[in-house]
C-alpha cells in the first residue's frame, strides 16, 4: 500500500506529526528511520533529528536493491561517522532484515544490561519506525511482524490510535504516529522524490521530469543508458558546447533539461514510439523511462551521494 498518491502538503500536518512523535518518544527505546537508499538525504524529513532529541537511532537504507552499491557504501560510512547505526535492507525480498533485531540489541546494549541487573530480562525493546511515505515503511513492518498487532491495550501512556507490532517476544515496533512529510520546498529535493515516484508526477510534467532524470543519468550513468537504449549520451548534442555539470542549487537547469529532452527523443526513436505524422511520442517515452528507472530495469542507480 502506498500513500504516495495522497500526499498533499499543508503546513499544519507536519506540526501535528511533530507533536505526536514527540509525545510517543517516551514509549520507545530507539527510533528506526527508513529512507530510500537512492535518495537518503531527500527522503529524510529535515525536522526529524530535532524532534528525536538524541534517542538512539538506526537508519535503514531501504530499496538497496535499486541503489548503486558504491553510493550506499558511502552513505553507510557517513552515518557511522555520525554515530547513527546504518543498515542496508531490501524490504521487498526481506534481504538484510535478519540483522535488524541484533542491530537493535547492539544499539541498546546498555539498556539490556540495566534490565539484566534489575532482573527484568526479556522485557521487550520498543522501537518507533519513522519514514516519509513510500520509503517502504509498511513493507518493513509487514516483513518483520507479519502484520501481527501487539497486544498493548493495557500499556500505560498508550496514545490512542498508535499502532504496535510484535516482532518477537523481546521486540516491538511502533508505527509512525502521523504522516512524516517530506520536504517539498527545495526544488532539487522535490525533483528527486518525483524521480523515485515518492511524490506524484506533479512537481513538473512527466516529460520534463524524465528529461531531468536523463540529464542526471547522462552524466553519472551513461553506460547504463547505452546498454538499455543503445545511444551514448556523449553523442547527443548540447545546444552549446558546454559539458559542465549543471549547478545543483535548484532542480535541474534549463540547458540540462533540453539535453535530457534530446535523449528522450532518442529513446522514442529507438523504441519506435511515434504519433501520427512521424513525430516521436515523447510522452510515452517519458512514461517508459520513469517506469524502467523506478523498477530497477535500468540498473542500480543512486540519485544522491554524501557531500553533494
Ligand atoms: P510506505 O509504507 O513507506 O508508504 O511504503 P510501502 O511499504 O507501501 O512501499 C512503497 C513501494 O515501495 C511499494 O511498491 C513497495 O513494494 C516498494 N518497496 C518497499 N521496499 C522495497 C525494497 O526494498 N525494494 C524495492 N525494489 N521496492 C520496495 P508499490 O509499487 O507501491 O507496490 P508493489 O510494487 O509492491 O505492488
Amino acid at each position: 500500500m502506498s500513500h504516495a498518491q495522497n500526499i498533499q502538503w499543508f503546513p499544519g500536518h507536519m506540526a501535528k506529526t511533530r507533536r505526536k512523535i514527540g509525545e510517543s518518544l517516551s514509549l520507545v527505546d530507539a527510533v528506526a528511520e527508513i529512507v530510500d537508499a537512492r535518495i537518503p538525504a531527500s527522503s529524510r524529513n529535515p525536522e526529524l533529528a530535532g524532534i528525536l532529541a538524541g534517542k538512539p537511532a538506526l537508519i535503514l537504507l531501504n530499496k538497496a536493491d535499486l541503489a548503486d552499491p558504491a553510493a550506499t557504501a558511502a552513505w553507510m560510512q557517513k552515518y557511522k561517522s555520525e554515530k547513527i547505526l546504518p543498515m542496508q535492507v531490501d524490504c521487498k525480498t526481506g534481504r538484510g532484515l535478519r540483522e535488524f533485531r541484533p542491530a537493535v540489541r547492539q544499539l541498546l546494549a546498555d539498556r539490556l544490561e540495566q534490565y539484566r541487573k534489575k532482573g527484568m530480562e526479556g522485557k521487550p525493546l520498543r522501537v518507533m519506525v519513522v519514514g516519509i511515505p513510500n520509503v517502504g515503511k509498511s513493507s518493513f513492518i509487514n516483513r518483520l511482524a507479519g502484520g501481527s498487532r501487539a497486544k498493548v491495550e493495557d500499556r500505560p501512556g498508550v496514545t490512542r490510535g498508535n499502532q504496535w507490532f510484535k516482532v518477537a517476544d523481546d521486540l516491538e515496533l511502533l508505527d509512525t504516529p502521523g504522516v512524516l512529510w517530506p520536504k517539498f520546498d527545495d526544488p532539487a529535493v522535490g525533483e528527486r522524490l518525483a524521480f523515485t515516484g515518492a511524490i506524484k508526477d506533479q512537481v513538473v510534467d512527466t516529460e520534463t521530469l524524465a528529461a531531468a532524470l536523463l540529464a542526471y543519468l547522462g552524466r553519472r550513468y551513461a553506460s547504463l543508458l547505452q546498454e538499455r537504449y543503445g545511444f551514448s549520451p556523449a553523442d547527443i548534442p548540447l545546444e552549446e558546447d558546454d559539458m559542465l555539470l549543471a549547478e545543483d542549487t535548484g532542480g535541474t537547469d534549463g540547458k540540462e533539461i533540453r539535453w535530457g529532452y534530446a535523449m528522450l527523443t532518442a529513446i522514442g526513436e529507438r523504441r519506435r514510439m511515434f504519433i501520427s505524422g512521424g513525430e516521436v511520442d515523447t510522452a510515452r517515452a517519458a512514461a517508459i523511462l520513469l517506469d524502467e528507472f523506478r523498477s530497477g530495469k535500468l540498473g542500480r542507480i543512486s540519485l544522491e551521494w554524501p557531500e553533494g
